[in-house]
């Protein structure tokens, strides 16, 4: 069984699609998978399942395609069977494609007798982003890393990714606080802006650029209070990029309100899930707020990492 982590984006989300660095954290087990050299190639996942041999035009049958193709490289790809479970809600901004594609190309390696353990991370990658850039159109290969790696990351467009010692273990709250959205849709609508308001876009950029670049410094000294008031201010320029919705703002505020240090959407926006920073009494009282208002909620921890734990 192959498996990948689910992620939430810590900050940078949208500006790293531009080439601007974005932190992520990888959150428990999202997705795994299984495949097989079979009579005829299809792919489910969870009770959906596409026969590809009558070659579907949906997105999920070209994605598979790609993915396939991409892990035999320049190999003949044979019929393969392959089926994936997954472990959390998809659509809202947790990295449910990217675990699929991830865990897929890591069971569709091992089907081909080609050990994903034993292959460099970017090929398997590769095989992955493949089938997230079906789903996501311009994807910064951010969500890929996260499932691959898990931890928390620096990532940076092109650059391998790098594991961040955080210096204080972190206690994250996530909601599902709107309804499920395309990724794609949303990271469209930021290029829209970008073509509509290429110097108000540029500006927007480089606040980003400059709260991630701090959001490092908070998370390798350990300044929880800092890291907070830095999700606070990703929150307000992502929803000048337009990305946020009413219902992530009350979701964010009620985070505030009950104590979190910082909080802000997560991922593609739109929709999808809001993250808090919790205080050193931990995210109980944030928690119990978004249940009161009907949000399925968890908690992410973050621990103190070495490098060798993460990337081992
Ligand atoms: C989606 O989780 C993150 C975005 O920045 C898109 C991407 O980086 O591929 C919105």
């Amino acid at each position: 069984m192959a498996l990948a982590y689910g992620k939430v984006i810590l900050v940078g989300e949208h500006a790293v699609v531009y080439g601007v660095p974005a932190i992520a954290v990888g959150v428990g087990v999202a997705a795994t998978a299984s495949a097989r050299v079979g009579q005829q190639s299809s792919l489910t996942i969870g009770i959906r399942r596409w026969d590809l041999a009558a070659r579907e035009a949906t997105a999920e049958a070209r994605a598979f395609d790609a993915l396939v193709a991409a892990v035999a490289d320049a190999g003949l790809a044979p019929q393969i069977e392959a089926e994936v479970q997954l472990h959390q809600p998809s659509g809202v901004g947790l990295g449910a494609s990217a675990a699929i594609g991830v865990a897929l190309a890591r069971a569709v390696s091992d089907a081909l007798g080609k050990p994903s353990a034993e292959r460099p991370a970017a090929e398997i990658l590769a095989a992955a982003q493949a089938w997230e850039n079906v789903f996501h159109g311009k994807a910064s290969g951010i969500d890929a890393a996260t499932a691959y790696h898990g931890g928390c990351l620096w990532f940076r467009p092109g650059e391998p990714p790098e594991p961040l010692r955080v210096q204080r273990p972190l206690r994250l709250a996530v909601a599902v606080a709107g309804p499920a959205v395309s990724t794609r849709l949303m990271v469209e609508s930021v290029a829209a802006f970008r073509q509509q308001s290429p110097q108000r876009f540029e500006l927007l950029l480089q606040s980003i650029h400059a709260l991630v670049q701090e959001a490092r410094v908070a998370l390798l000294l350990g300044r929880a209070g800092d890291l907070g008031a830095l999700l606070d201010r990703n929150h307000r320029l992502v929803t000048e990029l337009g990305v946020s919705t009413p219902a992530l703002d009350a979701a964010c505020q009620l985070a505030r309100d009950a104590g979190a240090l910082g909080a802000k959407l997560t991922g593609g926006g739109g929709g999808g899930s809001v993250l808090a920073l919790a205080d050193a009494d931990g995210p109980e009282r944030v928690l119990a707020a978004w249940r009161q208002q009907g949000l399925h909620c968890f908690e992410a921890n973050v621990p103190g990492a070495l490098a060798s734990e993460v990337f081992g």
